[in-house]
């Protein structure tokens, strides 16, 4: 009997291996990593840790897919308690990636290191479960805590010395880099400049680049057209260089638990950024105050990792309907930290400048004077009704 394990070569996942052999009864394990844009060393260490485990070992490469979800995410303004969705994002991908694996290689079993505080382990089971594997859980199902794991691993000799990760829990992918775990713990504590990988400290230093929308997905900067990947990875060396993208925050999971989180994300607050800019130069008031709606609700579901649920295809119609306008160019500026919109263009621009503009006195059908009808009935049922408030006061 074979089951395939969601593997990096971090320590949860590698204790995992030889405790579903003696736990659960399998005769085989099979580790399976996805690409979903973690930097290179990471496979290096899974190799390595797979190569000394003895065991089999896949990857597969989803880095265009994911790609492509994250840019759905910039057309929904995807963001979680204030960061851009990344983890939530990638994990149904990673999770589909694996399921086809251990299908393909005939597993009975499919198993992560998730823990049972998290919202990984919902994110990847719900996938799962949609198949008839048997899912496996055993850092939550065996209560495991990372001091127990330690010992079990050092015991069984396992290959779990000088991890990247260091002290910290961390997941990279294409769009963002989340840090957690050990003393960031504590609130209170702030973190040290070494648990920054992609953005550095913000120098005196700025620069302008533009950004191409077509039907509100990013496709060119500069004049430069690249394809999702590629526009990410360019975007993330760029903005982290001016310290663009930092997150530290109390995040509530889908359980409950409050944890403190760090990110780092510069190419997805420079895009997203981006993005509402020229959606407030092209969308309708009217517009922009319910697509908020839709976005939080495209978000909501992102964070469960259940992008493939009917709604999210129905908010996405909405969405879709909107974009068909959103196409044009923002200049966004690297300035102490943050990605600016300092400019944007569009030919569906919902804008007259010789309407708005101070310059002029009418234009058209309009002047300033009409204006004088519509204040005097500007709050006028609060008027009505503050007035007999203020009669009952006395
Ligand atoms: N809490 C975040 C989320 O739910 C990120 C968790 C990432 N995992 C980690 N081990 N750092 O999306
Ligand atoms: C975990 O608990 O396994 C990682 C963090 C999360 O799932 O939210």
């Amino acid at each position: 009997t074979r089951v395939a394990l969601a593997f990096s070569g971090g320590l949860d996942t590698t204790v995992c291996v030889p405790l579903l052999e003696e736990e659960y009864g399998y005769d085989e394990v099979i580790g399976v990593t996805v690409d979903v844009g973690q930097p290179a060393e990471e496979f290096d260490e899974a190799e390595e840790t797979a190569e000394a485990l003895d065991l089999e070992h896949h990857i597969v490469d989803a880095t265009d897919e994911f790609a492509d979800l994250c840019f759905e995410g910039v057309r929904a303004n995807a963001t979680y308690q204030g960061y851009p969705l990344g983890t939530a994002l990638a994990r149904p991908v990673i999770a589909a990636a694996i399921l086809e694996v251990a299908n393909e290689q005939d597993c009975t079993g499919i198993a992560h290191g998730c823990t049972g505080k998290g919202n990984d382990q919902l994110r990847f089971e719900a996938v799962w479960r949609d198949s008839d594997l048997e899912v496996i859980a055993p850092v939550r199902e065996l209560g495991l805590t990372r001091e127990w794991e330690q010992e079990y691993a050092d015991e069984k000799n396992l290959p779990v010395e000088g991890g990247s990760g260091g002290d910290w829990s961390i997941d990279t992918n294409l769009w963002s880099r989340s840090v957690e775990g050990d003393k960031l713990e504590d609130p209170n504590y702030v973190p040290p400049t070494e648990i920054y990988n992609w953005t550095d400290e913000p120098s005196g230093e700025t620069e302008e680049i533009e950004i191409r929308f077509e039907n509100g997905y990013p496709v060119a900067i500069d004049g430069e057209e690249y394809d999702p990947v590629a526009l990410i990875e360019y975007l993330n060396e760029l903005a982290g260089s001016y310290g663009v993208g930092r997150t530290d925050s109390m995040e509530d999971r889908m359980l409950g638990l409050k944890v403190r989180e760090n990110y780092e994300h510069p190419a997805a607050t420079t895009l997203l950024n981006a993005h509402e800019a020229l959606e407030g130069l092209v969308l309708t008031q009217e517009e922009r105050e319910f697509k908020q709606l839709i976005d939080q609700r495209w978000s909501k579901k992102g964070y469960e990792g259940l992008v493939d649920a009917p709604l999210v295809s129905a908010l996405e119609g909405f969405i879709d309907e909107t974009q068909t306008r959103v196409t044009g160019t923002v200049t966004i500026r690297f300035e102490g930290g943050q990605a600016r919109a300092v400019a944007r263009d569009s030919e569906y621009a919902a804008y007259s400048a010789e309407h708005a503009s101070f310059d002029t006195e009418s234009v058209g059908k309009i002047s300033q004077e009409d204006a004088t009808g519509v204040a005097k009935y500007h709050g006028f049922q609060r008027r009505l009704a503050n007035s007999v408030i203020d009669a009952e006061d006395e």
